[in-house]
Formats: structure tokens, C-alpha cells, sequence
């Protein structure tokens, strides 16, 4: 595999953009305007990258719609982060065989995570001959190609080669909201946790160039947009790659240096690269969110060893202490693992401690699930299914009373939160935390910054009404 970033020049992406003006033409051609449904899976990585399928997409004359029944084009924007994951979209591939049926000229396409596992990309080829083309991560810049490939030669394309990856600036967007925008500033990952299929289907950390990320902020501040989250499986080690470029922190700083009202927030940080210059950084400016997610996996250094983390229980605490200290009203989440192979009784107890000593907003949770490929799953793993699942259900148990009881503690507090949209017939919002937050008020408040003071809780969110 070659080990190098391949940067998508200009002239490359024009070839694409020509691409589109022959989807364009093939359609006028046939008097139709051709729609398109593109289906997410996954993480926030995958809804950036639909965006841009989308700008293709769009850009090639289709109007994007919500469903597949009546597409000219499918695509499935997929995730492999486990099992079940893959199962569902296994499953909702196989029902496209029905809408195909009704709409013979439907074109389906998969990518994302999935298409960069060769065990994926065999079968589709064996069993799926209805499914048009796959295209792994690397090849996402490609797609009006591999389009226009199958619509001229009705053949089947698979774009999948395992390389390093590429960065391509340039590709149009159609963004999902226009409040709130997903910034991606570098992709892949370098850190193999021995539990992740990540790095094998993303390829290496590649970080954008800081003034295209500036560039991209600036342009979206202008057009009204109030929420900015930056994008990356480590965005800690943002900028390694690049000199000159500067360290992450140099990044948030700059982004908030930017004129216009606004928040900054990030995903994800991970523990081994996060430190004290990050959370200055972010108690020092108004515009960084007191939001981190940082995910700890395991309260056991033993298992934090097994996976390849490079930090232990101690540093953690003490990284959390410290960014605690310099932002009190920080809201702190975090992704945890149960039942990873070997993890006795006395380390998932250790677990479950320091979420009680950590007292987390929220968590995602997950059980290990074996990811074909990865270290950990050829490791001795004897732990019954169902001993897992009590452990998953504890440890929900326990932080679900956690998140209950911080919800209570807003309760009579006034908070600065964003309007966001509507939910039945109340307007919902966001704190600075990320809390949701549903209020009464007039549909002309979305967009706007407004004083909320909450009047009630539940495990999951807030209730309010506007200061007065
Ligand atoms: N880059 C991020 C996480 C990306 S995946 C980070 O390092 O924090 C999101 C979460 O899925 C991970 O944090 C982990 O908790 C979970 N996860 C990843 N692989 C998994 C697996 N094989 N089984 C169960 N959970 C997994
Ligand atoms: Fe996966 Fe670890 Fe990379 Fe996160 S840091 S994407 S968990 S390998
Ligand atoms: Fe899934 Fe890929 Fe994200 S595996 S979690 S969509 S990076």
C-alpha cells in the first residue's frame, strides 16, 4: 500500500466537474430531471461526506430527495464500526431489490467505511449484482466518474483500491443544515486501536491546509451560519503532518479569532494527544463551546493497554481534572467500550467507578464487537454474551442516573442557547454544552442566540422558557 497523502489537484477535480456537465446533458437529453437519495450511516465524518455527494450530485442535475423509492440514484454512504452496523445496511440494501424492481433504471451505489473491506466489496460483487458501484473513502472525489461510468456503460464500477488517501479541497457541498455546519479539517487515523476498523477503511491522518479550513469558516460565518464542529477521529493531532501549519489549538484559536457570532465545536479528541494548551485555549475564548468529548473506552489501564490507547486511568483523571479546573461549567461526554476480550469483572468494576468519579453529561456505550482484521479480534475473548449484556446494562444504569441528576442541576439556571428548530409544537435549542433544550416560543426565533432559563429535566433533555 503506498503510505503517501495523494492531494486531488485542481485540474483533477475539474475532469469531475466535467463529469457532471455530461450527467447533466445525458438527462437534459432525455427530457428529465433525474433525482437522487443518498442514505447515511455512521458518524459525523460520514454526514460531511454525504454533503458532498450531494454537491455532486446536485451539481449533475439531480434534486435530492428523502427516499429511494422513485431515485434514479442510491447511494449508501455506509459504516463498519461493528457489526450490527454492517447488518442493517446489509439488510436495507436487500430491500432495494424492491424499489429497483418498480424503477428498473435505478442506479445504487455503496461507499463509505464498508467499501474498504474487501470481505464487503466480494460479496456485493458475488451476491449483489443489482448494486451498480462501490467506491471505498479514497475514492469519494471520484464519484462523478464512477457515475457516469455506469450511466454511459451500464457496467458495474468498483472503485476500491486500499491506498494512504487523499485530501481533494473544492467539491461542492449541499449542506444538510444551514445553522449548523460539519467542518471536516483531516482525515484517517494513525492510532489503531487494537478494537478499530477505522484506520484500515480511512487510511492515514492527513490534516486540510489551515487557511482552506479558514477559507471554508469564514465563507459559512458569512452565509448566517452560528455553529461550526470540526471534524476528525483525532483532531488532537491535527497539523503533524504539515509544517508550518501549526498545532490544533492554533487552529481553534484562529477560528475564533474570526469575526461574527458564532461557536466553535470539535470531535473527536483523544486522550494520548489532548492536553493543557488545548483546554486553555478553549477557556480562554467565548467562542470555543465548553463541550469535550473525550472518549476513555476503559477505566482499566490493563485494558486500556490491551487497546492500544497510550494512556492509563491516571492520566485520563488527570487530564479531566485539569481541563475541569480552568472550565468549571464544562460539559464532558465520552464513548465507552464493554466486554472487550479479556476484561474480567474487577476492570469493567473500574469502569463503572470512574464514570461515578467523572460524572459524565452523557455517554455512548457500546459492547466490543469483533471487526475481521483487527488485533482484537483473534484475542482469547471468553466472556459470555450474556455477562456482557449485564455489564452493558449496569453501566447504563449507572450513568443514566448520573446524566439525570446533572439534567436536574440546570434546573432554575439562565442559559445562552442557540434556536435550532421545532419539535412538535415547541422550538428546540442548544445550550453551550450541546444540551438539547425544548421551549415555547415563535418559529422567527430560529437562528437566534436567546436567553433561556430551565424549568425542567429528564435523562435525556431540558425543558425551558425564555428569560424575560
Ligand atoms: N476516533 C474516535 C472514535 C471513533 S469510533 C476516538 O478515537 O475516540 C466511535 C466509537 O465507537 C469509539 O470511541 C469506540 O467507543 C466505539 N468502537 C469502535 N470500534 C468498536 C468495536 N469494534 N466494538 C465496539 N465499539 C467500538
Ligand atoms: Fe479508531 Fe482509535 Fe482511531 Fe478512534 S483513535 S478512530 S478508536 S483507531
Ligand atoms: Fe463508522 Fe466510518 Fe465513522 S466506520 S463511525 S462511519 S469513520
Amino acid at each position: 500500500m503506498d503510505t503517501k497523502t495523494t492531494v486531488i489537484s485542481e485540474a483533477q477535480l475539474q475532469q469531475q466537474f466535467a463529469f457532471c456537465d455530461k450527467i447533466h446533458a445525458y438527462w437534459v437529453d432525455r427530457d428529465t430531471t433525474p433525482k437522487a437519495y443518498v442514505e447515511t450511516y455512521g458518524c459525523q465524518q460520514n454526514e460531511a461526506d454525504s454533503e458532498k455527494l450531494r454537491g455532486y450530485l446536485a451539481m449533475s442535475g439531480y434534486t435530492i430527495i428523502s427516499e429511494a423509492e422513485g431515485a434514479d440514484v442510491v447511494v449508501m454512504n455506509t459504516c463498519a464500526i461493528r457489526e450490527h452496523a454492517e447488518q442493517r445496511v446489509f439488510g436495507n440494501l436487500g430491500a432495494l431489490t424492491h424499489t429497483k424492481r418498480r424503477h428498473p433504471a435505478q442506479k445504487i451505489f455503496l461507499c463509505g467505511c464498508m467499501a474498504g473491506e474487501t470481505k464487503v466489496s466480494d460479496r456485493i460483487k458475488k451476491s449483489y449484482p443489482f448494486v451498480d458501484g462501490v467506491f471505498s473513502t479514497h475514492h469519494l472525489w471520484q464519484f462523478p466518474e464512477i457515475l457516469w461510468n455506469v450511466l454511459s456503460r451500464g457496467k458495474r464500477q468498483f472503485y476500491i483500491e486500499d491506498e494512504a488517501g487523499s485530501i481533494a479541497e473544492g467539491i461542492p457541498q449541499v449542506r444538510d443544515n444551514a445553522l449548523k455546519a460539519w467542518v471536516s479539517i483531516m482525515y484517517g487515523c494513525n492510532n489503531f486501536c487494537t478494537y478499530c476498523i477505522v484506520p484500515y477503511v480511512r487510511g492515514r491522518e492527513r490534516s486540510r491546509k489551515k487557511e482552506d479550513i479558514l477559507a471554508e469558516c469564514r465563507e459559512l460565518i458569512a452565509g448566517g451560519c452560528k455553529e461550526i464542529t470540526l471534524l476528525g477521529q483525532n483532531v488532537n493531532s491535527y497539523g503533524k503532518d504539515l509544517e508550518g501549519n501549526g498545532d490544533f489549538s492554533d487552529l481553534l484559536a484562529d477560528i475564533a479569532a474570526l469575526d461574527g457570532e458564532f461557536l466553535i465545536r470539535f470531535m473527536t479528541s483523544h486522550p494520548r494527544d489532548a492536553g493543557k494548551k488545548l483546554f486553555d485555549t478553549m477557556a480562554a475564548s467565548p467562542k470555543i463551546a465548553k463541550q469535550l468529548h473525550l472518549p476513555f473506552q476503559s477505566g482499566s489501564s490493563r485494558v486500556l493497554k490491551a487497546m492500544n490507547r497510550h494512556y492509563d486511568r491516571e492520566k485520563y483523571l488527570e487530564l479531566v481534572n485539569y481541563a475541569k479546573s480552568v472550565m468549571p461549567d464544562l460539559v464532558l461526554t465520552s464513548d465507552v467500550i464493554v466486554g472487550f476480550p479479556g476484561e474480567t469483572e474487577e476492570e469493567f468494576e473500574e469502569t463503572i467507578s470512574l464514570i461515578e468519579q467523572v460524572h459524565y453529561d452523557s455517554l455512548f456505550t457500546f459492547i466490543f464487537s469483533p471487526r475481521t482484521g483487527t488485533p482484537a479480534a483473534s484475542m482469547d475473548d471468553p466472556t459470555s454474551k450474556e455477562e456482557k449484556s449485564r455489564r452493558f446494562d449496569r453501566l447504563c444504569a449507572v450513568q443514566n442516573g448520573i446524566s439525570e441528576q446533572i439534567h436536574q442541576n440546570y434546573i432554575g439556571k439562565t442559559m445562552r442557547c442557540l434556536v435550532d428548530g421545532t419539535d412538535k409544537d415547541m422550538l428546540t435549542a442548544r445550550t453551550e454544552g450541546g444540551r438539547l433544550v425544548r421551549f415555547a416560543g415563535n418559529a422567527d426565533l430560529i437562528g437566534t442566540y436567546q436567553s433561556i432559563t430551565i424549568t425542567g429535566a429528564t435523562t435525556w433533555s431540558l425543558m425551558g422558557e425564555l428569560t424575560q
